[in-house]
């Protein structure tokens, strides 16, 4: 097949390359860093995925496209060569797997001489017990500790687009039954971390070696549902249950397992609310706050007038 002459200089030319392309995250932070920066289009993009076939798109707009399973090490060795600046996304699955994937993603960077990796965390990953979803990401930011490379974390909040998904339910029943306790949580759309993390990507200069990208304020879940039914006109409260309580409702509803482990994990770290920082490190790096959460909640819960 005939090579773009954009392909053919990309051994040596692109600058940044995001892991995880075809996932959510990973897509709209390559959107945004076109968005910023349409020149990348000339070769200086890249993105690394799983399954080339789902990328078709990025391709056909200049975007290079190299396959990289980081389970597959061997075959990883030359998907980040050329790469300056490698924007890693955080794998999904159980703990242990992912930092292990993690580590050998930071090795095949390291042998590709990547000079900067940045890495998307989680808020809360540096406490000294850190919960099951932050203590992957507290094991791959002392990897980058010890690398030996220039590398920048970025430490998310949850997704604020997960609130539909789990409050729709309740709001047929009027109770938001969650294994939050009375914890607090910033919340962000992964849009708009996309944005930051876009931003940290193509900014000269990082002034931080970690970043923490969180809301304007963090809220408790009996503040949330009370937001909620003002903004929608349905009742609902919020009720803290176990933790076995909640999964046990959400395998009645026929939640997939690995969801359901995911969930219970990231809200029973709530209930420590060691997700609940606020800090103006997202406003440094995007040149203004992030959307309130009263804003989301009107995105996501106001009726919609008919069409
Ligand atoms: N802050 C939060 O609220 C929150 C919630 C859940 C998860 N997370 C974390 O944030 C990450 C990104 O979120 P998301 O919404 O983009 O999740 P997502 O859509 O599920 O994406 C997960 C990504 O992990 C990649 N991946 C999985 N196994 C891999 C492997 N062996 N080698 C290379 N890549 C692999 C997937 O690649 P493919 O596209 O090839 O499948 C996919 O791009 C998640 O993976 C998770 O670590 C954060």
């Amino acid at each position: 097949p005939k090579v773009r002459p954009s392909q053919s200089r990309t051994r040596e030319t692109t600058v940044i390359l995001v892991t995880g392309a075809n996932g959510q995250l990973g897509r709209r932070i390559v959107q945004h860093l076109i968005a910023r920066e349409p020149s990348l289009l000339d070769g200086r993009l890249g993105v690394s995925v799983r399954d080339p076939a789902q990328a078709t798109e990025l391709a056909s707009r200049g975007v290079i496209v190299r396959k990289a399973d980081f389970d597959q090490p061997d075959a990883m060795a030359t998907a980040f060569a050329g790469v300056r600046r490698l924007v890693l996304v955080s794998t999904d699955g159980p703990g242990a797997e992912r930092s292990a994937r993690h580590r050998r993603a930071i090795n095949a960077a390291l042998s590709a001489g990547v000079s900067h990796i940045l890495y998307t965390s989680l808020l809360g990953a540096d406490a000294d017990r850190p919960t099951e979803p932050a203590a992957a990401h507290r094991e791959t930011e002392s990897a980058l500790q010890h690398c030996g490379v220039a590398h920048t974390v970025l430490r998310n909040p949850l997704y604020a687009d997960d609130l539909p998904r789990l409050a729709e339910p309740a709001l047929a029943q009027g109770v938001w039954r969650l294994p939050a306790g009375d914890g607090r949580v910033s919340l962000v759309s992964r849009d708009e971390l996309a944005q930051a993390i876009a931003a940290a990507a193509l900014a000269p200069r990082l002034d931080k070696r970690v970043y923490e990208l969180t809301g304007q304020a963090a809220l408790s879940y009996a503040d949330i549902a009370a937001r909620i039914a003002r903004v929608s006109g349905r009742p609902l409260t919020y009720e803290a249950v176990s933790a076995e309580a909640y999964s046990g409702s959400l395998e009645a509803r026929g939640t997939p397992a690995r969801l359901v482990a995911t969930l219970v994990e990231l809200l029973t770290s709530v209930a420590t609310s060691r997700l609940a920082t606020t800090c103006n490190d997202f406003a440094a790096l995007v040149g203004h706050p992030p959307k309130s959460l009263d804003c989301l909640i009107h995105e996501y819960f106001a009726p919609r007038s008919p069409a």
